[in-house]
């Protein structure tokens, strides 16, 4: 029998403890955001249709991208017990410097598109954390800009080498001139990839005004706001006419680029330089061996080729082929710092975020950033204490199973065999 009494005043007066209300919109919105899942719908909420879609969306079907991301959540853990591990570093040396935890914010371009304060936020943001940022050739922020806002920290330059080479050759030396440590060149855009939902948005830059974009407009007028009264949105570094994304990266990308641009881009630039989109074992070691300091497995968030290989399946392979002193990082699909660690535990140096930081960014600026790399860091300090590693260092292959849904229909057979 349950024993019952009359409520006691004084108990109850204990359990009434009211939070003071949080009366910071912003923050209020960015503090009920605990996953990278909950800035995107924040996101979502707040930013004109044809821009999320921009930024949310991938090429095709979008099979790349969803699978990149069911890859991550595929993974198993396996956590040592009873190690003691009253503190995690989650510091990391990349490319020649430091950086206070295992991932950098990727090249993006269109930035200011997606919230007006674009790459100055992911820049701040970035040196706030002690993390590397990337600015894309692309970008809406000139070279000079994102220097001036972190002048102290890592800045790293993505370059596309267009038809117009001395374009790209100008804006290597100004990066180097502006102090950036490390270039991405990137390989996986010999074309634009087919991105539907900007066709079926008609998306175009500058974004053009038509009745649908009206009336997607009236729940988000924030967004507007800051768009007609700051800077106007454009290329900082390229002029162009103006046209769909497709439209215009095509006239900007060569489809014959090729290794003997590499050699030319490696005399003109005096730091670091990684490729960026690499997406087999082979192409691994060719670059290795020809000498560049670094390969990011990528397959550009999805949206270039679609059906392209998963970067986190390919990574334990690469890493075997090249050995354990180059360079390797990856991104395409990283939602959570869980992700991030399983990762470096199949032997990735670094990881970029392309949409994580880009959903932050949408759902509240700056501020939207540093909650971003915020969750993440959260999560990947959890994670580690959670296995058991009081540092990435200790992170090893045995610490995750890739279990995997996709399997090459010839091995299934074979494997089918040998079990
Ligand atoms: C909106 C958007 C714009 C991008 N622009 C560029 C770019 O200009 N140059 C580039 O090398 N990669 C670009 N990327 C690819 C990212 O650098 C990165 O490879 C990709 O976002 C990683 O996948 P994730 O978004 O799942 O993290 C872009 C990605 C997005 C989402």
């Amino acid at each position: 029998m349950v024993q019952r009494q009359l409520p006691n005043p004084a108990e109850l007066l204990e359990l009434m403890k009211f939070k003071k209300p949080e009366f910071d919109g912003k923050k209020r919105r960015l503090d009920s955001a605990l996953t990278i899942d909950d800035l995107r719908t924040i996101a979502k909420r707040r930013t004109p249709k044809a821009a999320f879609d921009y930024t949310d969306g991938a090429a095709e079907g979008e099979l790349s991208l969803t699978r990149a991301r069911q890859a991550f959540q595929d993974v198993e853990f396996h956590p040592g017990i009873l190690r003691p591990a009253p503190s995690v570093d989650t510091s990391v040396e990349i490319l020649g410097g430091p950086s206070a935890l295992p991932f950098g914010i990727a090249p993006t371009g269109f930035t200011r598109l997606m919230q007006t304060e674009g790459e100055v936020a992911g820049a701040g943001a970035a040196a706030a954390a002690g993390i590397p940022f990337t600015l894309s050739t692309l970008g809406t922020t000139s070279i000079e800009g994102v220097k001036a806002t972190n002048p102290h920290g890592r800045n790293w330059f993505q370059l596309y080498v267009m038809r117009d080479r001395e374009i790209s050759y100008e804006l290597t030396r100004r990066a180097a001139a502006a102090g950036f440590d490390t270039l991405q060149f990137t390989v996986d855009t010999p074309v634009a990839g087919a991105r539907l939902r900007d066709k079926r948005n008609g998306f175009s830059i500058p974004p053009q005004l038509t009745l649908g974009t009206i009336i997607n407009a009236i729940p988000r007028p924030w967004w507007w706001y800051d768009f007609l009264t700051t800077p106007k949105l454009e290329f900082a570094s390229l002029s162009t006419t103006g046209g769909t994304v497709g439209e215009l990266l095509d006239a900007a990308m060569d489809p014959t680029i090729s290794y003997d641009d590499l050699a030319v881009i490696r005399d003109i630039w005096p730091g670091k330089i990684v490729i960026k989109g690499v997406q087999n074992v082979e192409d691994s070691v060719r670059l290795r061996d020809a000498g560049v300091d670094g390969i990011v497995l990528s397959n550009h968030g999805g949206r270039q080729l679609d059906r392209a290989p998963i970067p986190f399946h390919l990574l334990p392979e690469v890493r075997k082929a090249v050995g354990d002193d180059f360079t390797v990082m990856i991104d395409t699909g990283i939602m959570n710092g869980a992700d991030i660690v399983a990762a470096v535990a199949l032997g990735a140096d670094f990881t970029l975020i392309g949409r994580a930081y880009l959903y932050g960014l949408m759902a509240g600026g700056r501020a939207g950033v540093d909650r971003t790399i915020s969750i993440l860091r959260t999560e990947i300090e959890r994670t580690m204490r959670l296995l058991g590693v009081a540092s990435l260092a200790e992170l090893e292959p045995a610490h995750v199973t890739q279990l995997t849904r996709l399997v090459p229909v010839t091995r299934a057979a074979s494997d089918a065999v040998v079990r």
